[in-house]
């Protein structure tokens, strides 16, 4: 197989790193600034002709990194890479996947079918799908998922003792509950109705049985952080100990990081978005799914099975 170029859009410096390590693949590099009226420059100072390419951008706060994003795969095309793919460790645009009022903009499908124009394949972490049931009902491209549940069990095994796992929502039920199994804990599941962008009114189970434990907040996504946030507040007004928050998907909105840590015990995330909390490392599994992508795309397309079936 030719050697894969990995290639890292700005941000993702450490993850490309690690990645391209992993894969045994050169980790290449590309000069991005802007110009003075504010467009985009990118040049590639590594050579993607005739090599998969494989980027490495998360896409939190994906706005401002789109464009350049896009530039980069469609460069790398224009070089004659032999086939580009994106890291995204984590994805933009899950969210707005049905149109909740009148007028609203189904980003979930509109990004996807511009990200899917400009690359051949997608490697992500536990997108948040909801009304999707898997992502290639949004991505026509080829796609592999990775799954943190078992690196976050792993992790709350070593570090919390006698834990009890509690999930956000009815939704999460079953992924909480693979957490839990993997954690040797029990779980309870909350019940959430989301009331705007910034408020949500959370129910807490009876928890009586288990309030001697300590509880363990899991969720995909610390967005506004009001669902661990008020959680935690609840929990411990009911008596039980300061919570363990995990999350995937550290996004944080501005100054909820330290108004959980008033709260928490302690918070762990993994390096899908890069931040302080993060513990729990990813690459691996990024890494392999890539690998396995570009793998299967390296292999010679079968001969097309001719009567042989039919002569037997
Ligand atoms: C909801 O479906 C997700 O699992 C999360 O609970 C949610 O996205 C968290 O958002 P926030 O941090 O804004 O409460």
């Amino acid at each position: 197989m030719t050697e894969p170029l990995v290639i890292a859009l700005p941000g993702n410096g450490v993850l490309a790193e690690k990645v391209a390590q992993c894969i045994g693949a050169e980790l290449g590099s590309l000069e991005t600034r802007n110009f003075p009226d504010g467009e985009t420059y990118i040049r590639f100072r590594s050579d993607p002709t005739g090599r998969p390419l494989i980027l490495i951008c998360t896409l939190d706060r994906p706005d401002p990194k789109f464009l350049s994003l896009v530039f980069a795969a469609a460069a790398g095309r224009d070089l004659g890479a032999a086939s580009i793919g994106l890291v995204a460790p984590y994805l933009a645009y899950m969210r707005q996947d049905k149109r909740f009022h009148d007028g609203e903009a189904v980003t979930s499908t509109a990004f996807a079918r511009l990200l899917s124009s400009e690359i051949d394949w997608l490697v992500t972490v536990d997108p948040h799908l909801h009304r999707h049931k898997v992502l290639d009902e949004l991505y026509p491209i080829l796609n592999r998922v990775g799954h943190a549940a078992p690196l976050m069990a792993d992790w709350i095994r070593s570090h919390v003792d006698h834990p009890v796992i509690i999930g956000p929502d009815i939704e999460s039920e079953q992924w909480v509950a693979e957490v839990a199994q993997r954690a040797g804990a029990p779980f309870r599941v909350l019940r959430k109705e989301r009331r705007g962008d910034r408020e949500v009114k959370i129910t807490v189970p009876d928890l009586d049985e288990v309030s001697d434990l300590t509880p363990v907040l899991v969720d995909d996504i610390i967005s506004s952080g009001q669902t661990m946030l008020v959680t935690a507040r609840q929990l411990r007004e009911q008596g039980l100990a300061a919570p363990v928050c995990v999350a995937v998907h550290a996004l944080f909105a501005d100054g909820v990081h330290q108004a959980l840590k008033n709260v928490a015990a302690a918070i762990a995330t993994t390096n899908t978005v890069l931040h302080e909390s993060n513990v729990i490392d990813v690459a691996p599994v990024l890494a392999d799914l890539a690998q396995d992508i570009v793998r299967e795309q390296g292999r010679p397309v079968a001969p097309v099975a001719s009567s042989s079936v039919g002569n037997r």
